[in-house]
């Protein structure tokens, strides 16, 4: 990973530890290597260890996390705001960006050199590719990306490969299939991105208009990644050790004919999951919107609930991590 120009971004510590992210922002997983992986997901485990054990603690006592989503967010946001307040630290939370200057015509950059003023780091949320890029070339405090549009969402890809780590024990050797909108559903450009550092095989199902983008594809060929695809989620469902459910994307969509035609492509049925493995872990990132079958939640491979509370571990990692108190 690569200091900015401008660092330390926070003043008084000196980043001396193999694995320190501090001072560092985090807008790609394509940042992190399997040691930096490994690094994190050991913090978070220390952070379910005290969040289990005592509920809260003072290590960020005293700073402050700007929370900015110019789209919306149920769970990325609201565990950023208890992964801080975990931590002791206090949040601006900016959720309603119409009651902020964003509508009076407010750039970006502006935006983001004010909020810093205030805070110690700045979780962002864009509907635009590379928006947190952007606001970490402006920023002197650490942005981490919440997601931009259609690109990536890193801290949810952490929180995927760290939830594969917990349910089944390890990554390398299984078979990962991802279903659903793999064109814009962000969240499967950076776990799959992720999990090209691994020995994985790679199943891809969706209808042909909403495979997963060429440049990713490429990527994982490029690191050995044998990639399949199909529209047919019953060609992996026997074989799959995670299956990754989405949701078809419809904000996405310029078309709404077109979302009409694939809103109800999949749907993870009792009858269907009878074929999986026992072992078998069943991902979504969420919000559902009918891929899964509410009846399926009680089987105990439904890791989804799970998935979730682990995303306030991670991000009370990262947190910690950034801000030099890991
Ligand atoms: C995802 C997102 O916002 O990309 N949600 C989340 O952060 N848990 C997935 C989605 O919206 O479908």
């Amino acid at each position: 990973m690569v200091y900015k120009a401008n660092e330390p971004k926070i003043v008084g510590l000196t980043p001396d530890r193999q694995h320190s992210f501090y001072g560092r922002d985090i807008v790609s997983v394509k940042q992190f290597s399997r040691d930096d992986l490994g690094y994190i997901f050991g913090l978070a485990d220390e952070m379910r260890g005290i969040v289990k054990r005592v509920g809260a603690t003072d290590l960020l006592k005293g700073y402050v996390l700007a929370n900015l989503f110019y789209e919306p967010s149920t769970r990325t946001a609201s565990s950023f705001i208890a992964a801080m307040q975990r931590l002791g630290g206090a949040v601006i939370p900016i959720h309603g960006v119409q009651y902020s200057s964003v509508t009076k015509g407010e750039s970006l950059p502006d935006t983001i050199r004010t909020l810093e003023c205030y805070a110690d780091v700045i979780v962002l949320r864009h509907p635009e590719v590379g928006a947190s890029e952007v606001a970490a070339r402006y920023a002197n405090k650490p942005i981490i990306s919440a997601g931009d549009g259609v690109g990536e969402h890193p801290t949810q890809g952490l929180l995927d490969l760290y939830t594969i780590q917990t349910e089944l024990g390890h990554i390398d050797g299984l078979h990962v299939a991802m279903v659903g909108d793999l064109k814009n559903g962000r969240t499967v450009h950076s776990l799959s991105r992720l999990l090209r550092l691994y020995d994985t095989q790679l199943s891809f199902v969706s209808p042909n208009i909403l495979r997963l983008p060429v440049e990713i594809k490429g990527e994982l060929q490029a690191a050995g990644r044998p990639v399949f695809e199909t529209e047919k989620v019953e060609q992996v469902i026997e074989t799959a050790d995670i299956v990754y459910v989405t949701r078809v994307q419809k904000e996405r969509f310029a078309d709404l004919g077109e979302y009409e035609a694939v809103k109800n492509y999949y749907e993870i049925t009792p009858e269907l999951m009878k074929l999986a493995k026992k072992s078998m872990a069943l991902m979504h990132p969420l919000p559902r919107v009918g891929e899964i079958h509410y009846d399926v939640d009680a089987d105990p491979r439904a890791a989804y609930f799970r998935q979730m509370e682990n995303g306030m571990y991670i991000r009370m990692a990262l947190l910690a991590a950034v801000l030099g108190k890991a």
